[in-house]
């Protein structure tokens, strides 16, 4: 069956007349076999002008990246689109600013797969569409930092991997060396703990997380927030590159404006809370504890901060309600994939003159904004931001203002 490729859609395959083609571009006529919804087989007869040769060498297999083979223009292109259509599908207009994407080899988390095998260890990514893995020893989205740390990680998998099951080592390029959290491990018994003691110290690794506990720590794993340092709870969530973060923060400080009063929603473990507190009076709402106690810690730490309190608090079963706002000046507000419906309600009925929002998921946003626009609220901006690039997901940060 011949096609000729219509678009691409939210996961990145081209689609023509009801087919999925993976791995195609609009306006290539492809040929391949139909299998229910999607072309299997495909040959490429006319390529786009924007296919590109997939910089990383294990693009081919690895189910890591679904668009290496189009040019970064194209990607762009596709994601501000996405965003578009999320804002399109609830009938609402706003300045779409041009995306702002990471670099290559930036990304400073990453959970790779692992297991042992007849001889020595395989650890990578999931291969495309399977169970079985690719290592990725040249992979061209992560930090140089957390390449550096694989032969650390293999010998994890060395002590503590089984051939049956498939272990997952999550790492995070910190400032004082890779925190790791294992999981799916042999259990640490007395000896295998004094052995993963040893490696931590000789690969200088900052904390080692085995089974959901901490079995060795060289030094707090630390990173920097603003005007201070903060360490991390084991699995945090930390913004998924350095570039990505500054440039939410960036935006994060345009939208407050010159606010006195801030309080930041959703907040972790304060990345935007404690740079915040360089100009303002910051409260921190979120409901996991860990996080709250690090943005507590960097804030006792930080020189020069105005004052930061925290409350611990479920957002979706008790959301902040419109007079809990009174006297804020401005709102961080940064929900997780499901959005913030719940807590945009209250805030729609607040007094509150400026919202930053920050996104992971432009579908939840597009609902969120248009219950603040139904309270009154102008949707100022968007700016797509692409920490994740090569794949399908899409942030964003916005202003609104009442
Ligand atoms: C996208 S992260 C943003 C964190 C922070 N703003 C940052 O940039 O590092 C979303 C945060 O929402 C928190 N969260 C998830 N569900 C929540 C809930 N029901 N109530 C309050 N916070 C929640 C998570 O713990 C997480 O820290």
């Amino acid at each position: 069956m011949k096609l000729t490729i219509a678009r691409l859609g939210h996961r990145g395959d081209g689609i023509a007349e009801g087919f999925y083609a993976p791995g195609t571009l609009p306006g290539e006529e492809v040929e391949g076999e139909p299998q229910g919804d999607t072309l299997t087989d495909i040959r490429i007869l006319t390529p786009s002008a924007a296919r590109v040769k997939p910089p990383c060498p294990h693009a081919r297999t690895c189910g890591g990246c679904l668009m290496q083979h189009a040019s970064d223009a194209t990607v762009a292109e596709w994601k501000t689109g996405i965003v578009r259509g999320a804002l399109d599908g609830q009938g609402l207009s706003a300045e779409v600013r041009p995306i702002l994407t990471s670099p290559p080899r930036s990304r400073r988390r990453a959970t790779l797969a692992a297991r042992r095998t007849k001889g020595g260890i395989l650890m990578g990514f999931h291969t495309r569409a399977s169970d079985s893995i690719t290592p990725v020893p040249n992979c061209h989205l992560l930090h140089p930092d957390l390449i550096a740390a694989f032969p650390a990680l293999e010998a994890l998998v060395k002590l503590g991997g089984s051939r049956t099951v498939e272990m997952t080592l999550a790492v995070t390029r910190t400032l004082t060396g890779p925190d790791v959290v294992v999981t799916n491990a042999k259990p640490a018994d007395a000896e295998l703990q004094l052995d993963l003691a040893r490696l931590v110290e000789s690969f200088g690794m900052s904390r080692l997380t085995w089974n959901g506990e901490i079995v060795a720590q060289r030094t707090p794993p630390i990173i920097k927030l603003g005007p201070t340092r903060v360490t991390l709870p084991p699995a945090a969530f930390l913004q998924a590159t350095e570039e990505g973060e500054a440039a939410l923060l960036t935006l994060v400080r345009e939208a407050v404006g010159p606010a006195k009063k801030i309080i930041d929603l959703f907040s972790g473990l304060g990345t935007f809370a404690l740079p915040l507190a360089q100009q303002a009076e910051v409260h921190a709402v979120e409901n996991d504890v860990a996080l709250l106690t690090a943005l507590d810690k960097g804030f006792r730490q930080g020189e020069g901060l105005k004052r930061v309190t925290n409350d611990i608090r479920d957002l979706y079963r008790r959301p902040l309600e419109p007079d809990e706002f009174k006297g804020i000046d401005a709102v961080v507000i940064d929900p997780p994939r499901a959005g913030a419906e719940a807590q945009c309600h209250t805030l729609a009925q607040s007094k509150v003159a400026r919202i930053a929002m920050v996104s992971c998921n432009p579908i939840t946003f597009a609902r969120d904004a248009k219950i603040l626009i139904a309270g009154g609220y102008t949707l100022q901006w968007v700016q797509p931001v692409d920490q994740f690039r090569w794949s399908n997901h899409v942030e964003l940060a916005a202003l609104f203002t009442l």
